[in-house]
């Protein structure tokens, strides 16, 4: 039985006010908030039990590593991959993204070979890919979103030519919702022999998981969207992938010998985690991901659907409001626009003030904003212990900010 009461009481920042407002937290695309279970593991890792991982031979370093080591295998088990050796810990989608394109895709694609993307990917699905742009001549080839946000998985399919390298795609748009048959995308980009990156950043908070049926080469996530800490995250590379890509970041971790004239690498996933990795922070992430599989990700998904309904039938009420993004199968993540000369940041200082906390601006998804011919929106992005009372707050600012400016 999912109680949201009961949830909301395990988030202690969800009590407080803003602005002399109780806190309606509605920027979790942003960042999510954390449960208390995650702060205490924090506080017990730093209080009792720090220490670096994989060096020393002593208790607190062992134990510090077996936590650490730990949150590997949870987070297999979160995305249902196959082993816990095709997962590689890191601080979050961006770094991911970057390693898969500094390490597998550069040392492979040529001059004319081409990237193809979404037209609603964020900037970390998109300016990693830039840089082979500018510096090897790859081509980013471009797929557009029908007139409801949604992407026909059969045109980034179609898209495909010779040249194609690779497709790299979000499960879940940021600043729409929409959601991708990242699935259906795979099983015809793989017919193709062309490898598909996910970027699961927001796809990984709103819906269960499972990297072997979506049958994807990479798949990126984001510990402090998914409740965990910040500076926390992971990618999942299918172990043929991870065999062919060269590590990003040299350093400590990732080496078994380095001598004068040589370097002998670890074995993958260490081969890619050099230095001292963000260790309270991915123990923190393997306790939320704790939290997200006692809660179940199908409650979560059918407690949100049930909020993205709900805010559909409402905002559809508001003449004045323009939703982009009206596809049926979104996640709860809304960004508007409304009538009249408000820019959506003058519309999120109002709802600020009525405690609302949206995101305003460009989303980090300029091609998106290019396509709808908008240079801003604001964003109201739920979360597993967002309210339907929630929803009518924002309404209520949102008729505030209309009579302000409208
Ligand atoms: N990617 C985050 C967002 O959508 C920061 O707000």
């Amino acid at each position: 039985m999912y109680d949201v009461n009961n949830i909301r009481a395990d988030f202690p920042i969800l009590g407080r006010e803003v602005n002399g407002k109780p806190l309606v937290y509605l920027d979790n695309g942003a960042s999510a908030q954390k449960p208390q279970v995650v702060i205490d593991a924090i506080t017990q890792a730093y209080s009792m039990e720090y220490s670096n991982v994989h060096r020393g031979l002593h208790y607190l370093s062992n134990l510090a590593t077996d936590k650490y080591e730990a949150v590997r295998g949870k987070i297999a088990k979160f995305l249902n991959a196959a082993s816990e050796n095709e997962i590689v810990l890191n601080s979050g989608t961006t770094e991911g993204i970057n390693m898969v394109a500094y390490g597998w895709a550069m040392p492979r694609l040529q001059a004319g070979d081409e990237i193809i993307l979404s037209v609603m990917e964020h900037h970390a699905n998109i300016v990693p890919w830039h840089f082979l742009r500018e510096r090897q001549g790859v081509v980013l080839k471009w797929v557009d979103v029908d007139s409801t946000g949604a992407l026909d998985p059969q045109a980034v399919i179609d898209a495909i030519g010779p040249k194609t390298k690779l497709v790299a795609v979000t499960q879940c748009s940021n600043v729409l919702g929409t959601m991708v048959d990242v699935k259906a995308i795979t099983d015809g980009v793989h017919a193709k022999g062309v490898p598909v990156l996910v970027d699961g950043s927001q796809g990984s908070v709103h819906a269960p998981v499972d990297v072997q049926d979506i049958g994807c080469d990479f798949y990126a996530i984001t510990g402090h969207k998914l409740y965990g800490p910040s500076g926390s995250g992971a990618i999942y590379c299918k172990a043929e992938r991870m065999a062919e890509m060269r590590p990003f970041i040299g350093g400590g971790d990732m080496i078994k010998e380095v001598s004068k004239d040589a370097v002998i690498y670890n074995d993958p996933p260490m081969k890619f985690e050099a230095g001292t990795p963000g260790i309270v922070q991915t123990i923190g992430f393997g306790v939320a991901l704790d939290y997200l599989m006692d809660l179940g990700m199908e409650n979560v998904a059918t407690h949100e659907a049930e909020l993205r309904d709900y805010t559909v039938q409402k905002l559809s009420g508001l003449n004045w409001l323009q939703v982009q993004g009206t596809t049926a199968d979104k996640a709860a993540i809304f960004s508007f626009t409304l009538d009249g000369a408000a820019h959506a940041h003058d519309i999120s200082t109002i709802l600020d003030k009525k405690g609302v906390a949206v995101r305003a601006g460009h989303h980090c998804a300029g091609p998106l904003m290019e396509h709808l011919g908008v240079t801003a929106t604001c964003r109201a992005s739920f979360g597993l212990y967002n309210t339907t009372d929630e929803v009518d707050t924002l309404v209520q600012a949102l008729e505030l900010a209309h009579e302000l400016f409208g």
